[in-house]
């Protein structure tokens, strides 16, 4: 990890992503992509199936290297650190499949999140530390999920399942979480659930976010703005109201030549009318 200060943006850029690419073999799953992250700010990414966003995140939270370009978090150069000096660095991040532990407890494994995801551990010791324990269960209890915390991961619903990664998240104390696709695969109701904590959490913890979404309902309801990605490039970036008028968003989700048919559609409508 190299510890050169950037010399781009201000101090309020928490995390800078600068010409990044990432081939798979020649094909490039990013694309010379490059955006900044404020602190405070809630940034939501989209796009269809395989643009690249999970990609995007192994990439910057060090899961796999970058093929070009650099990463600046809080102005540090991060390209080529692993992935645990990039959390101990503050910048967590949760799982679009669910990943935990299945035959131990939602508690063992938010100490185990908590335990190595804040600091070093060259010999782990035979026990967890008060104060590890104190921020696991204060983690779990944030994400209300205290009364199951005895219960085996393996056998946990989904919803729980998701909110034991945000727990075993925020138990780390992050400066910039990176969610992908918190809302995957929940109800209506537990969408609204996890929509409300968010917002809580987001208040309380000082968080900055980057969050993957297809669900519209939660992308647009958390996001101070949005990003959406197509074949590793981005082809919008701005306020969430913006995506309902750009061509080209409109294109890549409703087929090509959507928006001149929306277009037509819209101006038949007013001649109507
Ligand atoms: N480990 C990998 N090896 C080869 N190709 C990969 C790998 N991971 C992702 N890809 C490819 O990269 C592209 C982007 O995938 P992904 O980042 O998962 O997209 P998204 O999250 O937007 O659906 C896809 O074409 C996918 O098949
Ligand atoms: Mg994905």
């Amino acid at each position: 990890m190299q510890s050169e200060k950037a010399q781009e943006g201000d101090s309020m850029t928490q995390l800078s992503v600068q010409n990044v690419s990432k081939y798979y073999g020649s094909m490039a799953a990013v694309s010379n992509l490059s955006f900044d992250v404020q602190d405070g700010e809630v940034l939501g990414i989209g796009g269809p199936n395989g643009a690249g966003k999970t990609t995007l995140f192994d990439v910057i939270s060090g899961l796999t290297p970058a093929s070009e370009g650099k990463i600046l978090l809080d102005g540090v150069n991060v390209i080529g650190a692993r992935p645990d000096q990039i959390c101990h660095r503050g910048l967590l991040r949760t799982f679009q499949l669910n990943a935990g532990f299945d035959t131990m407890t939602l508690r063992e494994n938010v100490l185990i999140s908590c335990y190595f995801g804040r600091q070093n551990v060259v010999a782990p010791g035979l026990g967890f530390d008060r104060e590890t324990r104190r921020r696991a269960d204060r983690a779990i209890e944030m994400v209300g999920l205290s009364q199951f915390a005895d219960q085996r991961v393996g056998e946990a619903p989904v919803l729980h399942r998701k909110l034991l990664m945000l727990a075993g998240a925020i138990a780390c104390d992050p400066r910039i979480l990176l969610m992908d696709e918190p809302a995957g695969g929940l109800s209506p109701q537990e969408i609204e659930q996890v929509i409300g904590l968010m917002r809580e959490l987001r208040a309380e913890l000082n968080l900055t976010i980057v969050l993957i979404e297809h669900v519209m309902r939660f992308f647009v309801a958390l996001s101070d703005r949005v990003m959406i990605m197509h074949h590793g490039e981005k082809i919008y970036e701005g306020a969430p109201s913006g995506l309902l008028t750009d061509r080209t968003v409109i294109d890549v989700y409703l087929g090509e030549g959507a928006s001149e048919r929306l277009k037509h559609l819209v101006e038949a409508e007013a001649a109507h009318a």
